[in-house]
Protein backbone atom coordinates (compact mmCIF):
# COMPACT_ATOMS: atom_id res chain seq x y z
CA UNK A 1 0.00 0.00 0.00
CA UNK A 2 1.41 3.42 -0.86
CA UNK A 3 0.18 6.55 -0.07
CA UNK A 4 1.79 9.98 -1.84
CA UNK A 5 2.01 12.90 -0.39
CA UNK A 6 -1.25 14.41 -2.57
CA UNK A 7 -3.39 12.07 -0.67
CA UNK A 8 -3.70 9.08 -3.12
CA UNK A 9 -3.54 5.35 -1.99
CA UNK A 10 -3.05 2.85 -3.88
CA UNK A 11 -3.22 -1.18 -3.76
CA UNK A 12 -2.53 -3.87 -5.62
CA UNK A 13 -3.88 -7.56 -5.63
CA UNK A 14 -2.88 -10.45 -8.32
CA UNK A 15 -4.62 -12.21 -10.95
CA UNK A 16 -4.81 -16.25 -10.97
CA UNK A 17 -4.56 -19.45 -12.72
CA UNK A 18 -6.69 -22.32 -11.26
CA UNK A 19 -4.32 -25.70 -12.42
CA UNK A 20 -7.25 -27.99 -11.80
CA UNK A 21 -10.77 -27.67 -11.01
CA UNK A 22 -12.97 -25.17 -12.16
CA UNK A 23 -15.97 -25.54 -12.46
CA UNK A 24 -16.76 -28.10 -10.31
CA UNK A 25 -15.37 -26.03 -7.47
CA UNK A 26 -19.09 -24.17 -8.00
CA UNK A 27 -20.77 -27.28 -6.90
CA UNK A 28 -18.80 -28.21 -3.62
CA UNK A 29 -15.63 -29.88 -5.15
CA UNK A 30 -12.05 -28.76 -4.37
CA UNK A 31 -9.79 -26.83 -7.09
CA UNK A 32 -6.54 -25.90 -6.90
CA UNK A 33 -5.18 -22.12 -7.68
CA UNK A 34 -2.59 -20.01 -7.46
CA UNK A 35 -1.84 -16.41 -7.77
CA UNK A 36 0.34 -14.89 -10.57
CA UNK A 37 2.79 -12.40 -10.80
CA UNK A 38 0.71 -9.96 -12.93
CA UNK A 39 -1.53 -7.30 -10.47
CA UNK A 40 -4.49 -5.14 -10.62
CA UNK A 41 -3.72 -1.41 -8.72
CA UNK A 42 -6.30 0.48 -7.75
CA UNK A 43 -6.13 3.71 -6.68
CA UNK A 44 -8.37 5.90 -4.17
CA UNK A 45 -8.27 9.90 -3.90
CA UNK A 46 -10.61 12.69 -2.43
CA UNK A 47 -13.15 13.53 -4.83
CA UNK A 48 -11.84 17.04 -5.56
CA UNK A 49 -8.53 15.88 -6.39
CA UNK A 50 -10.07 13.40 -9.65
CA UNK A 51 -8.07 15.17 -12.11
CA UNK A 52 -4.42 13.37 -10.30
CA UNK A 53 -5.83 10.45 -11.69
CA UNK A 54 -7.04 11.54 -15.14
CA UNK A 55 -5.47 8.81 -16.84
CA UNK A 56 -6.36 5.81 -14.97
CA UNK A 57 -9.41 4.42 -15.99
CA UNK A 58 -12.51 4.35 -13.47
CA UNK A 59 -13.34 1.73 -11.24
CA UNK A 60 -16.96 0.94 -12.49
CA UNK A 61 -19.17 2.39 -10.27
CA UNK A 62 -21.49 -0.63 -8.92
CA UNK A 63 -18.35 -2.39 -7.67
CA UNK A 64 -17.48 0.91 -5.85
CA UNK A 65 -20.48 2.01 -4.28
CA UNK A 66 -20.62 -1.36 -2.84
CA UNK A 67 -17.55 -1.34 -1.63
CA UNK A 68 -18.40 2.33 0.10
CA UNK A 69 -20.94 1.20 1.44
CA UNK A 70 -19.05 -1.62 2.98
CA UNK A 71 -16.26 0.63 4.02
CA UNK A 72 -18.42 3.12 5.57
CA UNK A 73 -17.89 5.89 2.75
CA UNK A 74 -19.93 8.10 0.78
CA UNK A 75 -18.87 7.01 -3.04
CA UNK A 76 -19.41 10.84 -3.89
CA UNK A 77 -16.47 11.66 -1.77
CA UNK A 78 -13.77 9.86 -3.53
CA UNK A 79 -12.58 9.04 -6.93
CA UNK A 80 -11.38 5.44 -7.92
CA UNK A 81 -9.19 4.22 -10.46
CA UNK A 82 -7.73 1.14 -11.74
CA UNK A 83 -4.10 -0.05 -13.72
CA UNK A 84 -3.13 -3.27 -14.59
CA UNK A 85 -0.65 -5.48 -16.39
CA UNK A 86 -3.27 -8.06 -16.25
CA UNK A 87 -5.11 -8.92 -18.84
CA UNK A 88 -9.02 -8.53 -18.48
CA UNK A 89 -12.14 -10.97 -19.32
CA UNK A 90 -9.80 -14.18 -20.45
CA UNK A 91 -10.23 -15.89 -16.96
CA UNK A 92 -7.09 -14.55 -15.35
CA UNK A 93 -8.93 -13.22 -12.06
CA UNK A 94 -8.68 -9.65 -12.96
CA UNK A 95 -12.21 -8.65 -11.45
CA UNK A 96 -11.15 -10.59 -8.08
CA UNK A 97 -7.67 -8.64 -8.03
CA UNK A 98 -9.83 -5.52 -8.54
CA UNK A 99 -12.21 -6.57 -6.11
CA UNK A 100 -9.37 -7.69 -3.09
CA UNK A 101 -7.48 -4.05 -3.97
CA UNK A 102 -10.68 -1.53 -3.99
CA UNK A 103 -11.23 -3.35 -0.82
CA UNK A 104 -7.74 -2.75 0.90
CA UNK A 105 -7.17 0.58 -0.57
CA UNK A 106 -10.72 1.74 0.64
CA UNK A 107 -10.16 0.72 3.75
CA UNK A 108 -6.62 2.19 4.18
CA UNK A 109 -8.33 5.70 2.94
CA UNK A 110 -10.87 4.78 5.89
CA UNK A 111 -7.98 4.49 8.13
CA UNK A 112 -9.25 1.09 8.91
CA UNK A 113 -7.17 -1.89 9.14
CA UNK A 114 -8.54 -5.37 8.12
CA UNK A 115 -7.65 -8.71 8.14
CA UNK A 116 -7.42 -11.02 5.52
CA UNK A 117 -10.40 -12.81 6.14
CA UNK A 118 -12.36 -9.63 6.26
CA UNK A 119 -10.96 -8.33 2.76
CA UNK A 120 -11.76 -11.80 1.49
CA UNK A 121 -15.42 -11.87 2.32
CA UNK A 122 -15.79 -8.23 1.61
CA UNK A 123 -14.10 -9.14 -1.76
CA UNK A 124 -16.61 -11.94 -2.33
CA UNK A 125 -19.51 -9.09 -2.08
CA UNK A 126 -17.99 -7.50 -5.46
CA UNK A 127 -17.17 -10.53 -6.99
CA UNK A 128 -21.18 -11.39 -7.17
CA UNK A 129 -21.62 -8.13 -8.68
CA UNK A 130 -19.25 -9.02 -11.46
CA UNK A 131 -20.03 -12.43 -11.53
CA UNK A 132 -23.49 -13.39 -10.18
CA UNK A 133 -22.81 -16.43 -7.99
CA UNK A 134 -19.12 -17.49 -7.42
CA UNK A 135 -17.68 -20.12 -5.58
CA UNK A 136 -14.87 -17.31 -3.73
CA UNK A 137 -11.97 -19.29 -5.46
CA UNK A 138 -10.83 -16.13 -7.01
CA UNK A 139 -11.18 -13.73 -4.94
CA UNK A 140 -9.65 -16.31 -1.91
CA UNK A 141 -6.37 -16.51 -4.27
CA UNK A 142 -6.30 -12.61 -5.07
CA UNK A 143 -6.48 -12.08 -1.21
CA UNK A 144 -4.01 -14.70 0.36
CA UNK A 145 -2.12 -15.25 -2.95
CA UNK A 146 0.32 -18.15 -3.56
CA UNK A 147 -0.63 -21.26 -4.21
CA UNK A 148 -4.29 -23.02 -2.20
CA UNK A 149 -6.82 -25.73 -2.10
CA UNK A 150 -9.90 -24.12 -2.25
CA UNK A 151 -13.28 -25.79 -1.54
CA UNK A 152 -16.60 -24.04 -0.47
CA UNK A 153 -16.82 -23.66 3.10
CA UNK A 154 -13.88 -25.29 3.80
CA UNK A 155 -10.83 -23.37 5.53
CA UNK A 156 -8.43 -22.31 3.20
CA UNK A 157 -5.35 -24.71 2.20
CA UNK A 158 -2.03 -23.30 1.32
CA UNK A 159 0.13 -26.36 -0.63
CA UNK A 160 3.66 -26.33 -0.25
CA UNK A 161 5.44 -27.40 -3.66
CA UNK A 162 8.56 -29.34 -4.08
CA UNK A 163 9.84 -27.10 -6.52
CA UNK A 164 8.56 -24.56 -8.47
CA UNK A 165 5.88 -25.14 -11.43
CA UNK A 166 6.74 -23.03 -14.71
CA UNK A 167 4.04 -21.86 -16.49
CA UNK A 168 3.00 -20.03 -19.89
CA UNK A 169 -0.03 -18.56 -20.14
CA UNK A 170 -1.90 -18.16 -23.81
CA UNK A 171 -4.41 -16.12 -24.59
CA UNK A 172 -7.12 -17.01 -27.16
CA UNK A 173 -9.43 -14.02 -28.76
CA UNK A 174 -13.23 -15.09 -28.25
CA UNK A 175 -14.88 -12.95 -25.82
CA UNK A 176 -15.83 -14.84 -22.82
CA UNK A 177 -18.04 -14.00 -19.64
CA UNK A 178 -17.55 -16.41 -16.88
CA UNK A 179 -21.25 -15.68 -15.59
CA UNK A 180 -22.56 -16.91 -19.34
CA UNK A 181 -20.36 -20.22 -19.02
CA UNK A 182 -21.25 -20.74 -15.36
CA UNK A 183 -25.16 -20.34 -16.17
CA UNK A 184 -24.93 -22.59 -19.25
CA UNK A 185 -23.51 -25.37 -17.32
CA UNK A 186 -26.10 -24.86 -14.27
CA UNK A 187 -28.82 -25.40 -17.23
CA UNK A 188 -26.97 -28.84 -18.62
CA UNK A 189 -26.62 -29.85 -15.21
CA UNK A 190 -30.03 -29.28 -14.05
CA UNK A 191 -31.20 -31.27 -17.42
CA UNK A 192 -29.03 -34.64 -16.38
CA UNK A 193 -27.62 -33.97 -13.05
CA UNK A 194 -26.62 -37.73 -12.70
CA UNK A 195 -24.07 -37.10 -15.41
CA UNK A 196 -22.76 -33.73 -14.66
CA UNK A 197 -21.88 -34.92 -10.61
CA UNK A 198 -20.25 -37.58 -12.33
CA UNK A 199 -17.95 -35.26 -14.00
CA UNK A 200 -17.22 -33.50 -10.90
CA UNK A 201 -16.67 -36.64 -9.13
CA UNK A 202 -14.15 -37.26 -11.43
CA UNK A 203 -12.38 -33.75 -11.53
CA UNK A 204 -12.60 -33.95 -8.07
CA UNK A 205 -10.34 -36.90 -8.33
CA UNK A 206 -7.79 -35.71 -10.51
CA UNK A 207 -7.33 -32.81 -7.95
CA UNK A 208 -7.00 -34.55 -5.18
CA UNK A 209 -4.03 -36.83 -8.06
CA UNK A 210 -2.67 -33.55 -7.97
CA UNK A 211 -2.23 -32.18 -4.77
CA UNK A 212 -0.11 -35.41 -4.03
CA UNK A 213 1.77 -34.89 -7.45
CA UNK A 214 2.73 -31.26 -6.18
CA UNK A 215 3.72 -32.32 -3.24
CA UNK A 216 6.60 -34.37 -4.61
CA UNK A 217 7.32 -32.29 -6.88
CA UNK A 218 6.09 -34.66 -9.87
CA UNK A 219 5.66 -32.17 -12.91
CA UNK A 220 5.25 -35.01 -15.75
CA UNK A 221 2.44 -36.29 -13.32
CA UNK A 222 0.72 -32.78 -12.76
CA UNK A 223 1.27 -32.38 -16.80
CA UNK A 224 -0.91 -35.30 -17.36
CA UNK A 225 -3.80 -34.78 -14.58
CA UNK A 226 -3.85 -31.27 -16.27
CA UNK A 227 -4.59 -32.89 -19.98
CA UNK A 228 -7.03 -35.09 -17.99
CA UNK A 229 -9.11 -32.35 -16.43
CA UNK A 230 -8.96 -30.70 -19.77
CA UNK A 231 -11.11 -33.66 -21.15
CA UNK A 232 -13.30 -33.30 -18.44
CA UNK A 233 -14.03 -29.58 -18.99
CA UNK A 234 -14.42 -30.32 -22.92
CA UNK A 235 -17.18 -33.24 -21.84
CA UNK A 236 -18.90 -30.54 -19.29
CA UNK A 237 -18.96 -28.34 -22.31
CA UNK A 238 -16.69 -25.59 -21.68
CA UNK A 239 -14.17 -25.71 -24.02
CA UNK A 240 -14.10 -24.17 -27.41
CA UNK A 241 -12.19 -24.98 -30.99
CA UNK A 242 -9.84 -21.92 -30.23
CA UNK A 243 -8.92 -23.47 -26.74
CA UNK A 244 -8.35 -26.70 -28.00
CA UNK A 245 -5.85 -25.35 -30.56
CA UNK A 246 -4.46 -23.57 -28.13
CA UNK A 247 -3.92 -26.81 -25.93
CA UNK A 248 -3.29 -29.11 -29.14
CA UNK A 249 -0.12 -26.46 -30.17
CA UNK A 250 1.13 -26.52 -26.26
CA UNK A 251 1.46 -30.38 -26.19
CA UNK A 252 2.53 -30.43 -29.93
CA UNK A 253 5.33 -28.27 -28.62
CA UNK A 254 6.21 -30.18 -25.76
CA UNK A 255 4.35 -28.96 -22.89
CA UNK A 256 3.81 -31.71 -19.62
CA UNK A 257 0.23 -30.63 -19.67
CA UNK A 258 -2.44 -27.71 -20.81
CA UNK A 259 -5.92 -27.04 -20.41
CA UNK A 260 -8.64 -24.18 -20.82
CA UNK A 261 -8.16 -22.03 -16.70
CA UNK A 262 -10.90 -20.32 -15.32
CA UNK A 263 -14.59 -19.41 -17.05
CA UNK A 264 -14.10 -21.42 -20.11
CA UNK A 265 -15.75 -20.39 -23.25
CA UNK A 266 -12.97 -18.29 -24.71
CA UNK A 267 -10.38 -16.95 -22.67
CA UNK A 268 -6.81 -18.45 -21.46
CA UNK A 269 -5.26 -21.68 -21.41
CA UNK A 270 -2.13 -22.81 -19.17
CA UNK A 271 0.80 -24.96 -20.31
CA UNK A 272 2.98 -26.71 -17.62
CA UNK A 273 6.64 -26.92 -19.09
CA UNK A 274 10.03 -28.43 -18.30
CA UNK A 275 12.11 -25.36 -18.39
CA UNK A 276 12.45 -23.74 -21.81
CA UNK A 277 9.02 -21.49 -21.28
CA UNK A 278 10.54 -19.24 -23.56
CA UNK A 279 10.74 -21.41 -26.03
CA UNK A 280 6.87 -22.07 -26.00
CA UNK A 281 5.71 -18.77 -26.18
CA UNK A 282 7.75 -17.98 -29.36
CA UNK A 283 6.08 -20.64 -30.49
CA UNK A 284 2.35 -19.49 -29.71
CA UNK A 285 3.51 -15.63 -30.98
CA UNK A 286 4.94 -16.81 -34.40
CA UNK A 287 1.30 -18.80 -35.21
CA UNK A 288 -0.23 -15.66 -33.90
CA UNK A 289 -1.44 -15.56 -30.37
CA UNK A 290 -0.28 -13.66 -27.38
CA UNK A 291 1.63 -15.60 -24.62
CA UNK A 292 3.71 -15.15 -21.63
CA UNK A 293 5.44 -17.05 -18.96
CA UNK A 294 4.96 -16.65 -15.70
CA UNK A 295 5.47 -17.52 -12.08
CA UNK A 296 2.80 -18.32 -9.20
CA UNK A 297 3.50 -14.96 -6.86
CA UNK A 298 3.65 -15.96 -3.10
CA UNK A 299 1.38 -13.25 -1.60
CA UNK A 300 -1.67 -11.50 -2.04
CA UNK A 301 -0.68 -8.05 -2.82
CA UNK A 302 -0.57 -4.73 -1.29
CA UNK A 303 3.01 -4.37 -0.05
CA UNK A 304 4.41 -1.00 -1.29
CA UNK A 305 6.97 -3.39 -3.96
CA UNK A 306 3.69 -3.86 -5.99
CA UNK A 307 1.00 -0.47 -5.62
CA UNK A 308 2.57 2.95 -7.46
CA UNK A 309 3.70 0.55 -10.55
CA UNK A 310 1.37 1.20 -13.13
CA UNK A 311 1.63 5.38 -13.58
CA UNK A 312 1.04 4.89 -17.11
CA UNK A 313 -0.98 2.61 -17.70
CA UNK A 314 -4.62 1.48 -18.52
CA UNK A 315 -6.77 -0.93 -16.40
CA UNK A 316 -7.40 -3.23 -19.91
CA UNK A 317 -3.48 -3.10 -21.29
CA UNK A 318 -1.56 -5.93 -21.06
C1 LIG B 1 -13.72 -18.84 -12.40
O1 LIG B 1 -12.39 -18.37 -12.24
C2 LIG B 1 -13.85 -20.23 -11.87
C3 LIG B 1 -15.24 -20.85 -12.01
O2 LIG B 1 -15.13 -22.12 -11.35
C4 LIG B 1 -16.32 -20.01 -11.38
C5 LIG B 1 -16.21 -19.92 -9.86
O3 LIG B 1 -15.60 -20.79 -9.24
O4 LIG B 1 -16.77 -18.95 -9.33
C6 LIG B 1 -15.61 -21.10 -13.45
Amino acid sequence: MVVSNSGVVCSAAPGKVILLGEHAVVYGRTALAASIDRFVEVSIAPAASAQLMEARQAVPLPALERAAELTGLDPASITACAAADLPAGVGLGSSAALSVALIRALARFAGQSLSDAVVCARAFEIEKIFHGFPSGIDNTVATYGGLIAFRRGDTVKPLATARTIPLVIALGRAPRETQQAVRGLRERWESSPALYEQLFDEIDCRVNEAQHAIAAGDLPMLGALMNTNHRLLQRLGISTEELDELVALARDAGALGAKLTGGGGGGAVICLCDADRERLVERFTRAGWRAFATDIAQRGGDGADDAGRFEQRSFAST
